[in-house]
């Protein structure tokens, strides 16, 4: 289920989503695998650039990518005192990286479940990493308590788990 939600005017009207708490950063860091570089990284959906901002400030070098433009805004802004090359937003979908860059980590926080062709979004993130990269998602998933109110909003576990196996040789669930 893939719903039609205005994103620009969620951020408008201040919504915004729950942050990660520098500890689930951390455990998400140790799970990488052992020796994997997470020197450049990738935000698809960053929103408003909570989890953006946060890896810059471990260290990774980061793009920020959203297409609701008021969303950018709000990164930019939030982000006015950083002037580093290190940390960039565009307002665009995965389009907007060109095809070169590569990076060691792809994040993409709440935004699977809203994404309509998953395989091909999954095969263009998979153009933007090296083989040593990792790809990490976090999303809420159907039956949890969040999927009795806004299934919208949540990915089927097993069929997610499916899609993921299809292009990834190595797939770990937390
Ligand atoms: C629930 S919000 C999550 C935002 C952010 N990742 C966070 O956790 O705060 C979902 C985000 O996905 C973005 N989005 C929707 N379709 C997208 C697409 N095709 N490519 C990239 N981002 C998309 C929306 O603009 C929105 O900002």
């Amino acid at each position: 289920m893939v719903s039609d939600i205005n994103w620009s005017s969620v951020y408008e009207n201040g919504g915004d989503f729950r942050v990660l708490t520098p500890s689930e950063l951390t455990d998400i860091f140790q799970h990488l695998p052992k020796g994997s570089l997470a020197r450049s990284a990738l935000d698809i959906g960053c929103g408003t650039g909570q989890l953006t901002r946060d890896l810059w400030f471990r260290g990774c070098s980061v793009k920020g990518v959203d297409p609701a433009l008021k969303a950018i805004e709000i990164a930019q802004d939030a982000s006015s005192r950083i002037s580093d090359d290190s940390l960039v937003y565009v307002a665009s979908d995965i389009s907007g990286v060109t095809s070169t860059e590569r990076y060691d980590l792809i994040f993409c926080k709440l935004v699977f479940a809203f994404i309509e062709d998953k395989e091909n979004f999954l095969d263009t993130l998979k153009s933007h990493m090296y083989p040593h990269s990792s790809f990490i998602m976090i999303s809420p998933v159907l039956g949890s308590k969040i999927s009795k109110t806004k299934p919208f909003i949540c990915v089927d576990h097993d069929l997610a788990l499916e899609q993921l196996k299809k292009k990834f040789d190595v797939v770990y669930t937390y």
